[in-house]
Parts: structure tokens; C-alpha cells; sequence
């Protein structure tokens, strides 16, 4: 049996950087994974280009049982760190939206720099390894059985990461270690995921697909503004993906098509300027004019301004501007960026990542019942929650 000082579980972001750190700290560390390669979420992210952090980081963009956790170790590896280390490889990014930030060529930059990292230092990386069994030895030792042979460390790294996606090889494994020493696991579901339709409205919206259109998209929890985007399976873009993760099965959402406008207010005046125009031209010129066609009726549309009623405008602004829908239910894991609830918090030290429950056993990145926002959020968790437990494996 080979007996190293740490044995990580997971061999992409949370993992890597977690051995990176350990190997910094001169300890000997093996990583295990079953796929293939290594880092396979981070090659895929952010449409190739890995949205890898944010200039703007903090608590309030990530949804927990335990909101506090999070703190500590964003604080301490910040968006900052993470920046001056891409930048310490020359790793050309840019900034998009909402301090978004991504590499101008490709994720593999990404992927490449933490194995570079792991490089010089006394980490060893082996895939295709399937883990059979983990138990805890008297001596204080985890001893991991991959059926071919045994390894042992008195430090255990679990970054296997969420359910989402699991034809890149996502398991529930990092859920059903930590409840076999003790934990508890917040139900998961699935985060940052396109909604599908109820088939009556599927039948009415798919003919839009392909339409994208800046939107307030609110559900009783919270709201955010960005693009719509309708597609022939439901509804999609990031501020859909941004709502999901906060939605309940059973609740409506919102949507705000024209959310710098009083629409009410603005054909009032348009009418009392004396305009002569229909109302489909003029809601044409301020949104698509397949999607004002579907969500008001034709005669309606047909109207000169001259001749509509101010409860017509009403029902204008409020299809447009309050529009209420009721997903059907979402894409779940085989699209969703994340995995909402996991490894309950209450439960780890925020500061080390260390279990309460078994000394040496340590929970990091995504399988951790943390779920960021979309922009870059969850790649800053599980680089800043790996970074800390890199410290005290
Ligand atoms: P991660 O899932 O990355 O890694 C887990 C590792 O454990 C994998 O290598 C897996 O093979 C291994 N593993 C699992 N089960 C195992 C088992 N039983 N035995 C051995 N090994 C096992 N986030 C962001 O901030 N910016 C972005 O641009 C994107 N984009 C994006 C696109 C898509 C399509 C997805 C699906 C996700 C994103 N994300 C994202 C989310 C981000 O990828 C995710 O939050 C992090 O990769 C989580 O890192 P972890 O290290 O925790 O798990």
C-alpha cells in the first residue's frame, strides 16, 4: 500500500489548486480521478473561454444554507489572487459584462497553468481510477481501494464536484462519502439550467427561438437583468440561467421586456403627442416584433394609437412589462452549469475546509454546499476553497 501525506479526490479546479498549494507546503500529494483527462469542466466552461473569475466577488453571489461560509476563504484567496496568477503566465483575458472575466484564446490556458503549477512540486496526477471503497484506518489513516491497489493518507480531499453534466463524468460520489462519515447533505438540484415550458406555451413561444432580447426576469426570491433567450426546448440565456437557480418548482416568473421604460406612461405621450402610428409599430421599434405578436393579440396590434383606450395601454405594459410565466420545470443536470445544495457547511470549518465530524478529511469546491452565480463565481469558489484547504492538509 503507498502511503503519501494528502490524496485529493478530483482532479479539477477545486483539486488542482488545492494540491498546487499542499505541494507548495513541500507535502506529497496524489491526485485521483476516474475520467480520462483532467480538468474536464474547466475545458468546457464559459463556451471554450473559461469564465475563470470576477472583479466583483462577494457573499451576496452565492446561494448557501450557511451564507456566511463562503466569506472566509474568498477573502482570503481572492478574485485578485486568482487574477495575478493567470496574469504570472501571461494568460491573455478580457472583461465582458458584469465584471465577467475570460481568456481571450481558450480554458485550456486555465487547465494548462494549474498543471504546469503542480509540475515541479511532489504531485502526482493518475486517471482512469475508479474508487472503490474509502475507509478509515485505527492509525488515523483514509485508505482509498482503486481494486488494483491501496493507497493511505492521513489527509483526504474530496473535490469530485456536482451532479451537473454527467457525461463528463459527474457522480454523486463527494454526497456519499460525506454522508458515509457523518455529514449532512442539503437535497441537490440543479443550478444555472434553462427552463422548459409547460407544452401549451412550448407549442406558442417555440416559434421564437433564437430570439434574445434584455430583460428583467424576477421570481419571488430575487431578480436579475440580462438577455432572454427563447429557444425550441424553452427559455434560456444568462438571465435565465441566473433566475433558475432560485426558482421553485410551482412558481412563476416575471419578465420585464422594456425595464428602462414606463411603457404605460410612453404611449400616453406618444398618444397626446398626437401619433398617428399603429401600435404595432410603435412596440416594434422597442422590441422584436415576433415577440410583441405573440404576446398580444392581433387587434390589438392593429390599432391606431389614436384609437386605444388607456386600459388598453395597461394591458400593453403589463404583457410586456410584467409578463407572468410558469416553467414547466428545467433542463436539469444533463445542461446545468451547477449543483445547488450538497455537503451541508454547518459541518466544515470555514477556514480550513477540515470535516467536523473526521479529523483529516477535508470537502472543496462545488460538492460543498455552495452554488455561485453565473459569471465566474463558482470557478472563484472552488479555486479560493481549494487554495485554503491547501493550507492545512
Ligand atoms: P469539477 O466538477 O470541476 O471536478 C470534479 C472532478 O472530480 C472531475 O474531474 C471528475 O471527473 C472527478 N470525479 C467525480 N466523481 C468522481 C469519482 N467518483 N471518482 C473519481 N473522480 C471523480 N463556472 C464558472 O465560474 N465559470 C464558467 O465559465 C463556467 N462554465 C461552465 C460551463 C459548463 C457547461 C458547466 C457544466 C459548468 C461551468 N461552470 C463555470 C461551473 C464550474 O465548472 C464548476 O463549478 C467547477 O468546475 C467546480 O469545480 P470542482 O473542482 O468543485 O468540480
Amino acid at each position: 500500500m503507498k502511503k503519501v501525506d494528502v490524496i485529493i479526490i478530483g482532479a479539477s479546479a477545486s483539486g488542482l489548486m488545492c494540491a498546487i498549494e499542499a505541494g507548495k507546503r513541500g507535502r506529497q500529494v496524489l491526485v485521483l480521478d476516474h475520467a480520462n483527462k483532467a480538468g474536464k469542466k474547466i475545458l468546457m466552461s464559459g463556451g471554450g473561454k473559461c469564465n475563470f473569475t470576477n472583479y466583483e466577488v462577494s457573499a451576496e453571489n452565492y446561494i448557501s444554507h450557511n451564507p456566511h461560509f463562503c466569506k472566509s476563504a474568498l477573502s482570503r484567496f481572492t478574485q485578485w489572487d486568482f487574477i495575478a496568477m493567470v496574469a504570472a503566465h501571461d494568460i491573455p483575458y478580457h472583461e465582458r459584462s458584469h465584471g465577467q472575466l475570460f481568456c481571450d484564446n481558450s480554458s485550456k490556458d486555465i487547465l494548462t497553468m494549474l498543471l504546469k503549477e503542480c509540475q515541479p512540486l511532489s504531485v502526482e496526477i493518475q486517471l482512469n481510477r475508479e474508487i472503490k471503497s474509502v475507509v478509515k484506518n485505527d492509525n488515523g489513516y483514509y485508505v482509498i481501494d482503486i481494486g488494483s491497489a491501496k493507497f493511505a493518507a492521513k489527509s483526504l480531499v474530496i473535490a469530485t464536484g456536482g451532479l451537473s453534466i454527467p457525461k463528463m463524468g459527474a457522480t454523486a460520489f463527494g454526497y456519499q462519502l460525506a454522508e458515509q462519515f457523518g455529514h449532512r447533505i442539503h437535497p441537490t438540484r440543479a443550478g444555472l439550467v434553462p427552463f422548459t415550458l409547460q407544452p401549451d406555451d412550448k407549442k406558442i413561444f417555440s416559434p421564437l427561438s433564437g430570439i434574445a432580447v434584455d430583460a428583467v426576469v424576477s421570481s419571488p426570491h430575487k431578480s436579475f437583468r440580462e438577455n432572454i433567450l427563447f429557444t425550441h426546448r424553452g427559455l434560456s440565456g444568462p438571465v435565465i440561467l441566473q433566475i433558475s437557480s432560485y426558482w421553485q418548482p410551482g412558481e412563476a416568473v416575471e419578465i420585464n421586456y422594456l425595464p428602462d421604460l414606463d411603457l404605460f406612461e410612453y404611449l400616453q405621450d406618444k398618444q397626446k403627442q398626437g401619433s398617428q402610428q399603429k401600435i404595432k409599430s410603435i412596440l416594434g421599434h422597442l422590441l422584436p416584433q415576433r415577440l410583441v405578436s405573440t404576446l398580444l393579440d392581433m387587434e390589438l396590434l392593429e390599432k391606431s394609437l389614436q384609437d386605444a383606450s388607456y386600459q388598453q395601454f395597461q394591458k400593453i405594459a403589463g404583457q410586456l412589462q410584467s409578463w407572468k410565466i410558469k416553467p414547466n420545470g428545467t433542463e436539469g443536470y444533463r445542461t446545468a452549469e451547477v449543483t445547488l445544495g450538497g455537503v451541508d457547511c454547518h459541518e466544515i470549518s470555514s477556514k480550513t475546509m477540515e470535516s467536523g465530524k473526521s479529523t483529516g478529511l477535508y470537502f472543496v469546491g462545488e460538492v460543498l454546499d455552495v452554488t455561485g452565480w453565473l459569471g465566474g463565481y463558482n470557478f472563484q469558489w472552488a479555486w479560493s476553497s481549494g487554495w485554503c484547504a491547501g493550507q492545512y492538509v
